[in-house]
C-alpha cells in the first residue's frame, strides 16, 4: 500500500485556512443579517430574479474534505473496475450481480440524471454555488477529487466524475458517528479528522484515505485484485446510518430560528453556526422518518414475501432489508469455486425504489456506455413498479352513501418520501352504472396531456415555499415554489407516515405533518367521496408519479442559463411524460341508497340507530348483519357513521 495513513495532512490545512478567513465573516456577518435584502441586491440579476450571492463556505459541511493530490487520498476508482469481477457473470437476464444492479439503479445513474442536472442549474441560479453542495451527494467521485468548487457540473469530466454513486465511495465509508463497536481503523481515521462530523446526514461522509474496502462479511479479508486490497468488516454497512449520510437532506444556508418559529438565512459566507441538520431547513427526511418507525424499533414482519427476497424470516428493519434484498446467489465471478460459495443472502445492489422513467432518459441520452440496455431498463423499471404496488394497500368500504377510501402505508418511511419536488400520490374513483357506462371520475388523469384533476381528490405530497422575507430579497413572487436551495418553509404535508408514527418524535426531526393532521400511530389515510346517483360499481386505483409536469416545465422555462432544462424536459416528452403506475387497484359493488335504513320503512332515523347499537360486532351471516351497513363483517362505528350520515332519507 502506497499511500500512508499520514499523509492527509494537505486536506486539513487547506481548510483551516479557509477556516480562518471564515472566522473574520462570522463577525461581519453579524451586521449582515439585518441587511439581508441589501446584500443580495448585489447579486447577479438575471431572469428577473436576483441571485443569492452566497460563497461554498455557505454549503460547507464537516466530514472528509476534497483532495486530488492521489498521495493524500486514493482516488475513487471507476466501478468499470468492479465489474471485472462482481459483474456480467449471471447471463444476460439476470441482473443480480452488483455491478449489473447498481448500473441500472437511480444511485448508479446519480449523475447523469437529467432531472438532477437541470436541477442543479436553478440551484446555481438562486443561490450561487449552491451547486457545490449538489455534486456532494450525486457525485461523491467528482466531489472527492476537487471538482465541485464552482458548483457547476461544466467542471465535471468525462467518465469516474459521472459514476454517480459508486462502488468504491459505498465501500470506503466510515461511520462517521463515533462508537466502540467501530473497527479501530475507522477510530482512528476519525480521530484525524479535522472537522469531524458529529451528525448524520447531509452528505457529512467520511470516507478511508486509503484503498482500504469494507464489507459485511467476515470471511473475505481480502478483495480479490492485483494490489491485494484489504478488507474491513464493517458493521456500518449493515445499518441504515450508511444511508443516513444523503437519505436525510437539509440546506444548510437557513437555521431556525426557533421564537419566531422559521427559518432565516445565515449570515452569508459564515458556514452554518452549529452544522446541527435539525437547525437546517429540512428538504428530505427519510432516513429520519424510518429512524422514527416501527422498523428502527425493533421491525415489522411481514409475512407476505412482500419486502427483503429470500430473507431469512420476513422481519423488515433496516433500509437494506427492503432495498438490498437477499439473493441466494454469487457475490463474485468465482463464486461456484473454493473458497468462495453463493450466498443465501447476496444483497441485491438493485436499489429499487420509485423512479419510473429516468433510467431510461439517462439510456436515451447516453446510450450503451452508462452500462445498461434497453432490457436492462425495462427490467429494473419493472423492479420499482413492484416496490410501489408493494408499498401500500387500499381498502374501500361503502358508508351509506359515501365511499371511504383507505390508503395503507407498509413501506419503511412516509409514503411517498424522498424528493419532494413533482413526486406524488392519488386516489382516482371511476363510479359506473348498472349497465356498465361511466358516470363519473374523481381524481381524473388525463395521459397525453400529463395533466392531473386535484381539486375534487385527495394528493399525497410535500409543498415547500418562500417566505416574504426571502422573496424580496431575490425578487420572486412569496408562496409555494419549486426554487429548492431558496425554499424555506413546508406549506403542507399530508405524506402518509409510517408504522410506528408519532408526532412528537416526528417533530423533533423536523417531519410532522404540515396542514394536515395524523393521529399517533396512524399509517393509513381516509378520503371519502360522496357515490354518485345511480352507481352500481365503482373501481378505485392508487397511482404514483415521478415527475409532474408542473415540475418539468419549471426546469424548462426558469433556466436562463444552459440547455438543460429543455434537455430534461424532451427526455421527460420522450419517455412518455413520467406515466403514472397503479400501485393499487380494487373494485366493489355498490348497494342500493337505503342500506342505512336497517328496518327498511323508507327513513333512516332513530330506530336504525338503535337496531346498529343491538347488533354491535361481529356478524356471522347475511341475515343476521342488516346492520352491517358498510358490509365490512362487523357491526361497529362505521355503521353508526353510515347512519347519521343518511339521517332522514
Ligand atoms: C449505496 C452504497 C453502496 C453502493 C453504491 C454499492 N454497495 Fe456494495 N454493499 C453495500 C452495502 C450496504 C452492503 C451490505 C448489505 C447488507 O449486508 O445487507 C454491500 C455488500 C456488497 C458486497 C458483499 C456481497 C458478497 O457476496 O460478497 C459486495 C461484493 C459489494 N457490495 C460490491 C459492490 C460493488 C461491486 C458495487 C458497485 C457495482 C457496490 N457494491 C455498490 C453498499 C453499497
Ligand atoms: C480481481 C477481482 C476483483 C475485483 C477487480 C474487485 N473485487 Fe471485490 N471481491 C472479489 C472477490 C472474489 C470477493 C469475494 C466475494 C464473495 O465471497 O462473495 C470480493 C469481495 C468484495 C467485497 C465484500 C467484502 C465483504 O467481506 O463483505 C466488497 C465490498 C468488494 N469486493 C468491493 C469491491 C470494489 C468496490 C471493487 C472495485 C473498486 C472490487 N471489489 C473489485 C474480487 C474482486
Ligand atoms: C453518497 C450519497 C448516498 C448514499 C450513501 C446512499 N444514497 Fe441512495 N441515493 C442517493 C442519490 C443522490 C439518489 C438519487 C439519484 C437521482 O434520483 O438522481 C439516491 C437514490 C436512492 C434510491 C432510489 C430512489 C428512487 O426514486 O427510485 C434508493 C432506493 C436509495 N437511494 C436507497 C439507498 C440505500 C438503501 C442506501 C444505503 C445502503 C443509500 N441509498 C445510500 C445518494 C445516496
Ligand atoms: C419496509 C420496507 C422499507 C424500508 C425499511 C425502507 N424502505 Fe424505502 N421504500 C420502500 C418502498 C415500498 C418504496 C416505494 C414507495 C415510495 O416511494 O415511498 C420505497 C421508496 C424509497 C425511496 C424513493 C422515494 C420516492 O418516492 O422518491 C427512497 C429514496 C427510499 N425508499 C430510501 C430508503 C431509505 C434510505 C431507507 C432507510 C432509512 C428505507 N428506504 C427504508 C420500502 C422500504
Ligand atoms: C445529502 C445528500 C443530497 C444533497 C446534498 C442533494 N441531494 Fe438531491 N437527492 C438526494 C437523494 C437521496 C435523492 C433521492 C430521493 C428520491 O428519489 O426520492 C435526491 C434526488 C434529487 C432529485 C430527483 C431526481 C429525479 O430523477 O427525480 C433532484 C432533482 C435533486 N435531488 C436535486 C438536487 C439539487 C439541485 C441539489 C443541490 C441544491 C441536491 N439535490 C442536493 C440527496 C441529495
Amino acid at each position: 500500500m502506497s499511500n500512508g495513513r499520514n499523509g492527509r495532512r494537505s486536506n486539513i490545512v487547506d481548510r483551516s485556512k479557509s477556516r480562518s478567513r471564515s472566522a473574520l465573516w462570522i463577525t461581519a456577518g453579524i451586521t449582515c443579517v439585518a441587511l439581508i435584502p441589501a446584500v443580495a441586491m448585489s447579486g447577479n440579476r438575471r431572469g428577473g430574479q436576483t441571485q443569492l450571492p452566497t460563497t461554498v463556505e455557505d454549503f460547507f459541511q464537516p466530514g472528509t474534505q476534497p483532495e486530488p493530490d492521489p498521495q493524500q487520498f486514493h482516488p475513487i476508482i471507476d466501478s468499470q473496475e468492479c465489474r471485472l469481477c462482481h459483474g456480467t457473470y449471471l447471463g444476460p437476464q439476470d441482473h443480480s450481480e452488483p455491478w449489473d444492479a447498481w448500473v441500472n439503479s437511480m444511485m448508479g445513474q446519480a449523475t447523469r440524471d437529467p432531472v438532477w442536472q437541470a436541477a442543479v442549474t436553478i440551484a446555481n441560479q438562486d443561490a450561487r454555488f449552491s451547486g457545490e453542495l449538489c455534486i456532494r451527494c450525486h457525485a461523491p467521485g467528482a466531489w472527492l477529487a476537487g471538482r465541485s468548487a464552482s458548483g457547476s457540473l461544466d467542471d465535471l469530466q468525462e467518465g469516474t466524475d459521472f459514476d454517480g454513486v459508486t462502488c468504491h465511495f459505498c465501500h470506503r465509508g466510515v461511520d462517521p458517528i463515533a462508537s466502540p463497536e467501530n473497527p479501530a481503523e475507522d477510530t482512528q481515521i476519525l480521530a484525524d479528522l479535522l472537522y469531524p462530523p458529529q451528525y448524520l446526514g447531509n452528505a457529512k461522509y467520511v470516507v478511508d484515505p486509503d484503498d482500504v474496502r469494507r464489507g459485511p462479511f467476515d470471511d473475505i479479508t481480502e478483495d480479490m485484485n492485483m494490489h491485494g486490497v484489504p478488507i474491513i468488516v464493517s458493521a456500518f454497512h449493515r445499518e441504515s446510518a450508511i444511508c443516513a449520510t444523503c437519505h436525510d437532506v437539509s440546506n444548510p444556508a437557513y437555521t431556525y430560528d426557533e421564537p419566531n418559529n422559521k427559518y432565516v438565512l445565515n449570515a452569508l459566507n459564515a458556514g452554518h453556526p452549529t452544522h446541527d441538520p435539525q437547525d437546517m431547513m429540512p428538504e428530505q427526511r427519510t432516513y429520519s422518518e424510518w429512524a422514527n418507525s416501527l422498523f428502527a424499533a425493533g421491525g415489522v414482519q411481514f409475512n407476505d414475501g412482500r419486502f427483503g427476497g429470500n430473507h431469512p424470516t420476513g422481519l423488515m428493519q433496516s433500509c437494506q432489508d427492503c432495498h438490498m434484498p437477499d439473493r441466494f446467489t454469487g457475490g463474485c465471478f468465482a463464486f461456484e469455486f473454493p473458497p468462495f460459495f453463493p450466498r443465501e443472502d447476496m444483497p441485491f445492489h438493485g436499489f429499487n425504489g420509485a423512479n419510473t422513467w429516468v433510467l431510461g432518459a439517462v439510456l436515451e441520452q447516453y446510450g450503451p456506455n452508462t452500462g445498461m440496455s434497453q432490457d436492462s431498463v425495462d427490467a429494473a423499471r419493472a423492479r420499482n413498479v413492484d416496490m410501489l404496488r408493494a408499498a401500500s394497500d387500499v381498502e374501500i368500504a361503502q358508508l351509506a352513501n359515501q365511499l371511504q377510501v383507505r390508503v395503507i402505508n407498509w413501506s419503511g418511511h412516509k409514503l411517498p418520501t424522498g424528493y419532494p419536488e413533482g413526486r406524488r400520490l392519488w386516489v382516482n374513483v371511476k363510479f359506473y352504472d348498472a349497465d356498465e357506462n361511466l358516470i363519473d371520475e374523481r381524481g381524473l388523469y388525463d395521459f397525453a396531456a400529463a395533466q392531473l384533476t386535484e381539486n375534487d381528490t385527495k394528493v399525497y405530497q410535500v409543498k415547500f415555499g418562500m417566505d416574504k422575507n426571502i422573496a424580496k430579497s431575490v425578487g420572486l413572487p412569496s408562496g409555494e415554489s419549486f426554487h429548492l436551495v431558496l425554499n424555506n418553509y413546508i406549506a403542507m404535508d399530508n405524506r402518509i407516515p409510517p408504522l410506528g408514527f408519532t408526532n412528537t418524535a416526528f417533530e423533533a426531526v423536523q417531519a410532522e405533518p404540515v396542514a394536515y393532521a395524523y393521529d399517533d400511530g396512524q399509517h393509513w389515510d381516509d378520503t371519502l367521496f360522496a357515490i354518485p346517483e345511480g352507481a352500481a360499481r365503482t373501481v378505485v386505483t392508487l397511482y404514483h408519479q415521478t415527475t409532474s409536469r408542473q415540475y418539468i416545465e419549471f426546469l424548462r422555462d426558469t433556466n436562463v442559463t444552459d440547455s438543460r432544462g429543455q434537455i430534461a424536459y424532451d427526455l421527460w416528452v420522450s419517455q412518455g411524460k413520467s406515466a403514472p403506475v397503479d400501485m393499487d387497484m380494487v373494485q366493489h359493488d355498490l348497494a342500493g341508497d337505503l342500506l342505512a335504513d336497517t328496518d327498511d320503512d323508507g327513513r333512516v332515523n332513530i330506530f336504525d340507530l338503535l337496531d346498529v347499537l343491538r347488533a354491535w360486532g361481529p356478524c356471522s351471516g347475511p341475515s343476521i348483519c342488516r346492520e352491517d351497513v358498510t358490509l365490512d363483517g362487523e357491526v361497529n362505528a362505521f355503521d353508526l357513521l353510515a347512519v347519521l350520515m343518511s339521517w332522514s332519507i
